[in-house]
C-alpha cells in the first residue's frame, strides 16, 4: 500500500503512479494527521511511503506520524522522497521510522519536482517548460523502481554523507524556527472565506473567523498547501508571495498525459 502525504500535488503525482504501476491502493494521510488518527493500516503488500522534503528532511509532523502509525501485515517498507533537487538527509529518517515500526527498511529512492516554496525570494519558481520536464524526467525514472518493488528487491539511495548529517541536524530547527513562522500570514480582499485553506492544513493551525482564515502562531512548516490551493490565490505571506504564480502539481496534468 502506497501511503503519502503531498501539500501541493508532487508527492501525489509519485504516489498514485507507483500505485497504478504495483496495482495497489494509494492513501492520502493528510484526514488521519489531521485528526491524530493513528489506527491500524493494515496491507498485506510492502509499504511505499511518499513523502516530500522540508529543510533536508522529511517533515517533522510527517515523521512522527509515520514513526507512532500502526502498520500491520507486510513486513517491508520502502520510501519515496520528492524534492527540488536536493533530499538531505531524509533518508536517515526513513530508516529510523523502519526500525521504529519493526519493519525491514527496503531503500529509499528520490525524485527532483518542480519548486513549490514561493514564501522566500532564494529559490525562484521555474518555468513552466522546466517544471513539465521535470515531472517527465520523473515519470520515466518510475518504471525499474516499480520493477524492483514488484521483484521484492531493494530499491537504490543516493550516499548520503557523513558531513551532511552533522551540518543539517543542528541548522534545521533553527531555520525552521526562525524562518518558518506563520504571523506573515494573510488573506487578501479577494478571500471568499471557503476554508479550503483550513481543510489542507496538516497543522490545523488555519482557524475560520468570520469567513476569514486567521493563523495560529505555533506550527506552521511552510507546506504551501494553504498558499497553493486557494482557489482565489488570496494568501499571502508578508511582500513575498505577492504577484508570484502558485504552483499545485495538478495544473501540469494536460501537459503531461
Ligand atoms: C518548506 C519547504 C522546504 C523545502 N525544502 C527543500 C529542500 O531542502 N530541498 C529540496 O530539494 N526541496 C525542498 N523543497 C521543495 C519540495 O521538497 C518539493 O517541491 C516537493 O516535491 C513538494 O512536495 P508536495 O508537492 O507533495 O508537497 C521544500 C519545499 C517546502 C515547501
Amino acid at each position: 500500500m502506497v501511503l503519502y502525504f503531498s501539500a501541493t500535488g508532487n508527492t501525489e503525482f509519485i504516489a498514485k503512479r507507483i500505485a497504478n504501476g504495483l496495482n495497489d491502493e494509494s492513501l492520502n494521510l493528510l484526514k488521519r494527521i489531521k485528526n491524530h488518527d493513528y489506527s491500524e493500516i493494515h496491507s498485506d503488500k510492502p509499504f511505499i511511503i511518499c513523502a516530500p522534503i522540508y529543510v533536508c528532511e522529511i517533515p517533522n509532523f510527517l515523521y512522527k506520524y509515520l514513526k507512532n502509525v500502526k502498520l500491520t501485515g507486510t513486513k517491508q517498507i520502502y520510501f519515496i522522497l520528492t524534492s527540488g533537487g536536493y533530499s538531505g538527509i531524509g533518508k536517515h529518517y526513513c530508516k529510523r521510522i523502519a526500525r521504529k515500526q519493526k519493519m525491514k527498511y527496503m531503500g529509499t529512492t528520490d525524485f527532483k519536482m518542480p519548486r513549490n516554496y514561493i514564501a522566500s525570494n532564494a529559490y525562484p519558481l521555474l518555468s513552466h517548460e522546466e517544471n513539465v520536464q521535470r515531472l517527465k524526467d520523473s515519470i520515466s525514472k518510475l518504471p525499474p523502481v516499480i520493477e524492483r518493488i514488484k521483484e521484492g528487491k531493494k530499491i537504490k539511495s543516493r550516499y548520503v554523507w557523513q558531513f551532511e548529517y552533522l551540518i543539517i541536524k543542528p541548522f534545521t530547527p533553527i531555520w525552521i524556527k526562525v524562518k518558518l513562522r506563520s504571523d506573515k500570514f494573510y488573506s487578501t480582499n479577494e478571500c471568499i472565506g471557503c476554508g479550503k485553506c483550513a481543510l489542507v492544513c496538516p497543522f490545523n493551525n488555519i482557524e475560520i473567523k468570520d469567513k476569514k482564515p486567521v493563523w495560529g502562531l505555533t506550527d506552521c512548516t511552510h507546506c504551501m498547501a494553504c498558499v497553493s490551493n486557494c482557489p482565489k490565490e488570496a494568501i499571502e505571506y508578508g511582500e513575498i508571495t505577492k504577484g508570484k504564480e502558485r504552483f499545485l502539481c495538478s495544473k501540469y496534468k494536460n501537459d503531461i498525459e
